[in-house]
């Protein structure tokens, strides 16, 4: 969910609406507002996008306030409709409450309140929060007081921000396991999921711990623990700017972020390539010999990041010889996995907070195993907690579907498998050169594939009313079909599905009919028999009536006679083929679920931070 609080000398409607339309990508399942105006709540909400609460307001206007919160919402608990919409009143609209994440011990609340003839009107876990909060204030203390009181009674993963009516003064939220920054201005003071919400007032931020309450006023912030106990956040400079927050006259922030992909991967690349040819990682935190100690790892992930984990399997063992699994993060801690402390383990999370992924990291913890996070977010949950951080340069990724997230993840990836390659010495320094040359060239082959972008669309406009399209690849073009698959569910609502090209004929050749479109991404040629293999594959499934697209590197004729349509990738060894052969798949997806008249930015039931497990 994506959440906003401001208290300044600006009308807080528009600051509030604004910074919800730059955290709408969190979650489009409802949004709401409310602002304290002359000791009195006002306040709005409504199911779907926020354009729909902005309709209902241009309608019935609310009054001028200075004080106010805002909420989009990615539903958990209760259906997506105007009455389990935040913000949440007390039964005396006192208080209002807009919440992130899961009130796991809502249900024994709820009882108690519903006992005690509170009647509550939502079918959230949220609602419970706002009560508790009001029979506090009522009680007489401030709403910081009531604030830190009321969670200490709440289990689960909360970020909570609310307002009173009777102190317009303040703003104050309380995080455990969800996401909070404070934005800080002059005379002013922001509370967001994220700084993208106020990014366009100030980029001066404060970054808060775990279980803590925060108020704001027009004149300052202040920080304590849920015991109340003075507390201070991290104080950062936001270093990328409103620019990055918008379209830039493309339709769609995803269309934005993948023709970003060579500026991504050059900045991710940037600075880690030292004079001397050693790869220098300025966040490794752990030490060349704790690196050595190191016998096992195991990434973690959820989703587009799991498959930039299945990549870096292969570049680890390749490079490394160190055994490595992937895992997804939401199986990971359930299976009671052999960790201690010369296991590794890393986790890949874009933004920082998928609670999945979270959670996994900190069981690994209480193992004692070392965490590396591979991540995008300056100061978000998953890169605090964890001993090590690769931070991918990346800039914000607005789209919900991840694109030039997962390249620089890839990259990120490399630069792992590479650098404890030069600490347990696997690889001459002179192969790591190399290795790092041609990364390094890969910014404008990226640029080479979307120059021929409009091959691409074109192809993808031809598949509209396609019912279903598999993707097939082999070494590290499996998981690029994996995301291939990935980006037209989530975009298309295609039915698609990823394979490695061998396990064909073990199964899913029997989904192949007459005409069905098969996406082949083809190894480059080399010694080992790949690119013959990926080859006799494809002629199983043309043999059956297969439509064949097939990514293939340039001057690669042998491949001509089984491509119904062939897209030529530029030349890369197989290990970095990912970086370049998922971009004309992420093309695809787009621009065919753009000719499908489908949200690319904001596909339906999905958001792009998942903070809840
Ligand atoms: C959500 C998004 C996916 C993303 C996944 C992991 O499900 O819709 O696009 O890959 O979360 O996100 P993370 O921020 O941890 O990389």
């Amino acid at each position: 969910c994506g959440i906003v609080g401001y208290v300044g000398d600006k009308q807080a409607q528009d600051v509030v609406i604004n910074g919800l339309r730059r955290l709408e990508y969190r979650g489009y399942d409802s949004a709401g507002i409310a602002l304290v105006a002359e000791g009195r709540l006002e306040h709005d909400k409504r199911a779907g996008r926020l354009a729909n609460l902005e309709k209902a307001i241009a309608q019935h206007p609310l009054p001028q306030a200075t004080t106010g919160i805002g909420h989009t919402r990615w539903a958990t608990h209760g259906a997506p409709n105007d009455l389990n919409a935040h913000p949440h009143l007390g039964s005396s609209q006192r208080v209002a409450l807009v919440h992130n994440g899961i009130i796991e011990n809502f249900a024994g609340i709820r009882d108690e309140l519903e006992r005690a003839h509170h009647v509550l009107a939502s079918e959230t876990d949220t609602e419970v929060a706002a009560h508790l909060l009001e029979l506090q204030v009522e009680s007489g203390v401030d709403l910081t007081t009531a604030m830190q009181r009321v969670c200490q009674r709440l289990q689960g993963a909360f970020t909570l921000v609310a307002v009173d009516a009777q102190d317009p003064s303040r703003v104050v939220a309380a995080r455990r396991n969800s996401p909070l920054v404070v934005g800080l201005g002059e005379g002013e003071n922001f509370l967001g999921s994220d700084v993208a919400a106020f990014i366009e007032h100030t980029r001066e931020a404060l970054e808060l711990g775990q279980d803590q309450v925060v108020t704001i006023t027009r004149e300052g912030v202040e920080v304590t623990t849920f015991d109340g106990a003075p507390a201070e956040g991290t104080r950062y400079h936001v270093d990328w700017d409103l620019s990055a927050a918008e379209k830039d006259g493309h339709d769609w922030f995803m269309r934005k972020e993948i023709f970003e992909q060579p500026r991504a991967v050059a900045d991710s690349l940037l600075g880690r390539h030292a004079r001397n040819g050693l790869l220098q990682l300025d966040e490794m935190r752990l030490s060349d010999q704790e690196l050595r100690d190191i016998d096992k790892i195991i990434i973690i992930a959820c989703g587009t990041s799991f498959y930039a984990g299945m990549v870096a399997k292969y570049a680890i063992e390749h490079w490394t010889r160190v055994p490595v699994e992937v895992e997804l993060a939401s199986e990971f801690r359930y299976r009671d996995p052999i960790l201690d402390y010369s296991t590794l383990v890393v986790a890949i999370s874009q933004s920082g907070e998928t609670a999945d992924t979270l959670q996994a990291i900190r069981h690994a913890r209480l193992q004692r195993s070392k965490v590396l996070a591979i991540c995008n977010t300056n100061g978000s949950t998953i890169p605090r907690e964890s001993d090590a951080v690769i931070y991918t340069h990346a800039g914000p990724e607005i789209g919900v579907a991840s694109t030039k997230g997962f390249l620089t993840q890839l990259v990120a990836c490399y630069l792992l498998a590479l650098y404890l390659a030069q600490v347990k010495g696997t690889r001459y320094g002179d192969e790591i050169s190399e290795i790092m040359h041609q990364l390094e060239a890969v910014p404008d082959q990226i640029a080479s594939v979307l120059s021929r972008s409009d091959e691409v669309y074109e192809l993808a406009r031809s598949h509209v009313g396609t019912r279903s399209v598999l993707f097939l690849g082999r070494h590290a073009g499996y998981p690029v079909a994996l995301e291939g698959a990935l980006k037209l569910k989530e975009l298309a609502y295609i039915h698609a599905e990823g394979f490695a090209a061998g396990e064909l004929k073990h199964g899913p050749i029997a989904l192949v009919e007459e005409g069905l479109p098969v996406l082949c991404v083809v190894p480059p040629r080399g010694r080992d028999q790949l690119h013959e293999k990926m080859i006799s594959g494809i002629q199983e499934v043309r043999a059956r009536g297969a439509r064949t697209i097939c990514l293939a590197e340039e001057g690669d004729t042998s491949i001509e006679p089984y491509a119904d349509h062939l897209i030529r990738l530029p030349k890369v060894p197989v290990l970095l083929q990912p970086l370049v052969a998922v971009v004309p798949l992420q093309l695809f997806a787009c621009e065919l679920a753009t000719a499908m008249g489908h949200d690319v930015d904001q596909p339906r039931n999905l958001a792009k931070s998942v903070t809840v497990e």
